[in-house]
């Protein structure tokens, strides 16, 4: 993906309607200041999708999807950033600017993009095959027919057929002027041992192989012939465009559901995938007859946690694939197991049963696949064989170990111990000693980090049972703890760090604006206090970047906001003049000037706080976006009868109690934390120990006192 300059992306977000853009799919009408309509990230009979145009943001109420229009185009397209601000660039005609490529990079992209031309080539040539030739109706069509497939699902999923002639593809794509090399590198054609070029797909039907973004990388060809001479399946090689093992089939055609539907169906082939699609169940991939690979649960991850693997009931292959799930679960994701019924595949299943049985088949057939692994075991267990018995314990112990969330950990040992009949504690030993080994070879390979993060969690054997005592004391904790302190500061900082907290003044009697950002970074660094929730303190960097650009906005704000001020005065000219007497007209002059300073101040803000949430609602990481739209987006509703008669101060106008009173509340949660981990371990002391550590805690908590007490009252100005 070629790299867009900076401008070319200030361009976009400045440009990108919210209302335009998301009117292109959602049927918007207006509802007071904002509009809404049916949330297009699920189902729903009534509106709850709300689009703010003064904001720049939209988002559905019920299930919280939404943002910037960058945003909102990546989770509605399901594209990348850089893909997304390619396609409001698209939209707006904005033209875009690509940073200057190295040599090397220039001769990489231009031999991708050559194979991915000829692929493209290819996919129509098959395309046109199937639908033109007399062959390829003859053969191919009829082939499709017979096995049920409809002209829509042909369609979505392009299939093709390529002829018999063992040039029929080489020969029109070198009179199109494609490379012999290229159709070798693609791997469309192989060479004979005298070096010509045949085509590698012949006499077959065709599917084709899709990125993310659409671009065909590779095909698989079926044979027609039932002959066992003949490879049932001949695919495309490896080569630079294509990673057998970074691609899953059908995840083109099934992203948009799996994000409706939260859940990623996995079947083997792909028939399975084009049958269960035709019949309306669109959330399912194919991994190609083969065992998953990190990269391909990587891909399915982006778009949702929840798989449910779908398996054929001749039982040879599940055991074999038990092993690969493990990986799914030790990436976090939720994995649920279904057996069809004897003698079907997917494919047979979907032709045989309406979307309602089938979906009925789901809700009833659906296993947690922990469970199911036991059962499978279990089933398979002799009698009183003690040796196979502590086997199975260890396989299903070593399963559970992989999963990285604590608490479903030990659900899962307790479900597990009991439909074993075994001890509990026994388990939790054997998932705690491979929890440890886990880790010691996480750490010896990459992400020493991570490792490292989790070592307070994977205790010794000997520790395993007193880790649930312990597990106060670990950073998971203690993130959690302060969780609720840090949203706030960070909130506070998302939507009002550009605008100022208060004034300060230096010894040249000049005033200047000491804002929300600047407030924060300076107690923080003043007390060394870090965030300890990893995706606060993306929001927390990232409002510091855009804080350093704000600068740079600034003077073009400021001229739009005396223009402002300018007509607001001529506006009142005629006014003022009428009011007679030169003390009157004072008077209303006074008035139009404060009044002036107060629009224009408002004015200010406004595109500062609409500034903020625009770059941040349009950041890179998608934890910045999903924060910052969800802090943007709150309602702050006020009856109507105090609006009328009473000026409520808004949040933004209370900003010198409110920053304040947030810092200081997540310096006390972080005492009050200390607090409770010197109280765990004083219990455990005794002697000149435990009187030091009482002296340091009634410290702490003289500390925690008098912060309190000055709770939102006073703010310190930098030095
Ligand atoms: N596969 C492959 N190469 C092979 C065999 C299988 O790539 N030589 C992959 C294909 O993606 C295939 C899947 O493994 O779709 C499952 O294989 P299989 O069950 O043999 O094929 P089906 O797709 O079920 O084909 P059909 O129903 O047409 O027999
Ligand atoms: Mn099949």
């Amino acid at each position: 993906m070629p790299l867009i300059d900076q401008e070319t992306v200030r361009k976009i977000l400045d440009t990108a309607d919210i209302v335009e853009v998301v009117s292109d799919f959602v049927k918007l009408r207006r509802s007071g200041a904002n509009y809404i309509g049916l949330c297009p990230f699920h189902n729903e009979r009534t509106p709850s999708f709300s689009v703010s145009k003064a904001r720049g943001i939209c988002k559905c109420f019920s299930c919280g999807k939404g943002g910037s229009p960058v945003g909102f185009i990546m989770e509605h397209e399901q594209l990348s950033y850089a893909e997304a601000l390619k396609w409001l660039a698209n939209k707006y005609n904005i033209e875009i600017k690509e940073r200057e490529l190295t040599p090397e990079e220039r001769a990489a992209s231009t031999e991708r993009e050559s194979m991915l031309a000829l692929n493209e080539f290819a996919l129509n040539f098959f395309e046109r095959t199937l639908t033109d030739s007399d062959e390829g109706r003859a053969v191919g069509m009829s082939y499709f027919r017979n096995r049920g497939l409809t002209d829509a699902a042909i369609k979505r999923f392009r299939l093709g057929f390529a002829p018999e002639q063992r040039d029929a593809l080489s020969s029109e794509a070198l009179a199109k002027g494609y490379s012999e090399k290229l159709l070798a590198d693609t791997g469309l054609c192989s060479r004979t041992d005298r070096g010509t070029l045949y085509d590698r797909f012949r006499g077959r039907v065709m599917f084709p192989v899709f990125t993310l973004s659409g671009k065909v990388v590779a095909f698989g060809g079926r044979t027609l012939k039932t002959s066992k001479e003949v490879a049932k399946y001949v695919n495309s090689p490896e080569s630079v465009i294509y990673h057998k093992s970074n691609e899953l089939y059908g995840l083109y055609q099934a992203k948009r559901e799996i994000v409706k539907k939260n859940k990623c169906i996995l079947v083997e082939g792909y028939m399975d995938v084009i049958s269960m699609s035709q019949r309306g169940v669109e959330n399912v991939v194919a991994s190609s007859g083969t065992s998953l690979t990190e990269g391909q649960i990587a891909l399915i991850h982006r778009f949702t946690p929840n798989v449910t693997v779908i398996y054929d009931s001749d039982a040879a292959g599940i055991k074999a694939s038990l092993r690969g799930i493990d990986m799914l679960l030790a990436q976090g994701m939720n994995i649920k197991v279904m057996l069809l019924p004897e003698g079907d595949d997917p494919d047979s299943f979907a032709k045989s049963h309406s979307l309602e049985e089938i979906e009925e088949y789901f809700r009833q057939h659906e296993t947690d696949f922990i469970r199911f692994k036991t059962r499978i075991l279990l089933n398979d267990l002799a009698d009183n064989d003690p040796v196979a018995r502590a086997g199975v314990i260890n396989s299903i112990a070593r399963s559970i170990s992989v999963i990285p969330d604590r608490v479903i950990r030990s659900e899962y040992i307790k479900e597990c111990s009991r439909l074993m009949a075994t001890d509990e504690e026994i388990v939790t030993l054997q998932v705690a000693k491979y929890a440890n080994e886990n880790a010691a070879g996480r750490k010896s390979v990459t992400d020493r980090r991570e490792a490292a993060a989790e070592q307070p969690e994977a205790e010794t054997v000997r520790d395993a049972t007193v880790a649930t005592r312990a597990s106060g004391r670990s950073s998971v904790d203690k993130s959690a703890y302060l969780r609720p302190s840090e949203l706030e500061v960070v909130r506070l900082m998302a939507r009002y760090g550009l605008l100022a907290v208060a004034e300060t003044v230096n010894a040249d009697g000049e005033t200047a604006d000491y804002s929300v950002t600047d407030y924060v970074v300076n107690e923080f660094a003043d007390d060394e206090i870090r965030l300890t929730n990893h995706d606060l303190e993306k929001v927390y960097m990232a409002v510091q970047a855009a804080a350093a650009n704000w600068g740079g906005e600034l003077p073009a704000i400021e001229l739009r906001a005396d223009e402002m001020c300018a007509q607001m005065r001529a506006e009142a000219h005629d006014s003022i003049a009428a009011a007679g007497t030169m003390d009157a007209i004072r008077r209303k002059e006074e008035e139009l000037e404060e009044a002036v300073a107060e629009a224009r101040k408002r004015f200010i803000c406004d595109a500062a706080e609409r500034y903020l949430t625009a770059t941040l609602g349009a950041d890179p990481d998608p934890d910045v976006r999903r924060l910052a739209t969800s802090f943007a987006s709150e309602k702050y509703v006020l009856s109507k009868i105090h609006t009328k008669n009473a000026h409520i101060p808004t949040e933004r106008e209370m900003l010198i109690q409110r920053a304040p009173r947030a810092v200081n509340g997540l310096k006390i949660a972080t005492l009050q934390w200390r607090e409770k981990e010197m109280r765990a371990r004083l219990a455990s002391l005794s002697g000149q120990e435990a009187a030091d550590a009482l002296a340091r805690l009634q410290e702490i908590r003289a500390v925690i006192s008098s912060l309190a007490r000055y709770l939102g009252e006073r703010i310190v100005l930098p030095r």
